[in-house]
């Protein structure tokens, strides 16, 4: 079972867990009316920091919620210390909603966001060796994926799906093709080419899916950024999903298809895993 943070950065103010509220009529509370953002800090350093607060900042303005993620580099190293976290490794939460208001579809103007932070001491494993198996279900959240909604009922209910049915993950497919998963990107690999849906609306562009397209690109990997069919999942040769803390997991069983009989892992998921670790090892 995950623990609670010690402490809550809350618009502004730095309190001890327990003792953080905010209003019933926040529209984070009535509507999932926000944006959220996780980032792992590895041995005193954020994983892609700048790329995080960008897609942060990117998604507010999405949604038209008007607030500087800029203060938030000032305040971070702040909770951190708040936390007794300066040193170890941890994943950071960000939360901004849209803030309070009487409970109107519309947005309502001129009111300051909740915007809330905590960190929670994770330390990740050094490649991910998780084996997945997981599922596939016909797309049922909307088509503004690319947002990084705290409206993450569609996600959880999928998650929960799979979850009981003992698997790591559940596939989403849109039309046929196989777009993400509830919390992560998914990858094929055929031919030696790696395959991923592209970063429209119809999915959520991971910083590791980015981060794993540029490792793609340094090993000489030839990638299309195109959608997979779920009839194809049988006659790829491996599969793998991205995350920030499922960083790159195989997959070993889609459904009823199997890609390996035992524990191994794809030639080309497990170079570019064996990359990915060379990435937080010596810099990022
Ligand atoms: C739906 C969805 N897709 C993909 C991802 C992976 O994104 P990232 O690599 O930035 O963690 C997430 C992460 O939460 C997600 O919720």
């Amino acid at each position: 079972m995950a623990e609670y943070p010690n402490k809550v950065w809350l618009n502004g103010e730095i309190l001890d867990a327990e003792s953080a509220r905010i209003s019933v009529f926040d529209r984070g509370f009535l509507f999932g009316d926000g944006i959220y953002e996780v980032m792992a800090r590895i041995r005193g350093r954020f994983f892609y920091e700048e790329a995080h607060l960008k897609r942060l900042d990117e998604c507010l303005q999405k949604i038209k919620i008007d607030f500087d993620t800029r203060m938030l580099t000032k305040e971070i190293p702040r909770l951190l210390k708040a936390s007794d976290i300066v040193e170890n490794d941890c994943l950071l939460y960000i939360q901004v909603s849209r803030g309070v208001a009487p409970r109107t579809h519309a947005f309502p103007h001129d009111i300051p966001p909740t915007v809330m932070m905590y960190v929670t001491p994770k330390t990740l494993p050094d490649i991910n060796s998780i084996n997945a198996s997981v599922l596939t279900m016909e797309e049922f959240r909307w088509s503004r994926c690319d947002i990084k909604t705290t409206s993450l009922l569609g996600n959880v209910m999928a998650n929960e799906i799979a979850v009981q049915r003992e698997c790591y993950e559940m596939l989403f497919v849109r039309n046929d093709i196989v777009t993400e998963a509830s919390h992560c990107n998914m990858f094929f690999v055929k031919d030696n080419i790696v395959y991923t849906h592209p970063a429209n609306e119809y999915i959520l562009d991971g910083i590791t899916r980015q981060v794993v397209l540029g490792l793609c690109a340094d090993l000489d990997i030839v990638v299309r950024e195109e959608g997979v069919s779920k009839q194809r999942i049988p006659q790829m040769d491996e599969a793998f999903l991205t995350g920030t803390s499922t960083q790159i997991a195989s997959i070993k069983q889609i459904d009823q298809h199997f890609y390996y009989k035992g524990d191994e892992i794809g030639k080309v998921t497990k170079k570019l895993q064996n990359a990915f670790l060379g990435l937080k090892k010596t810099g990022f």
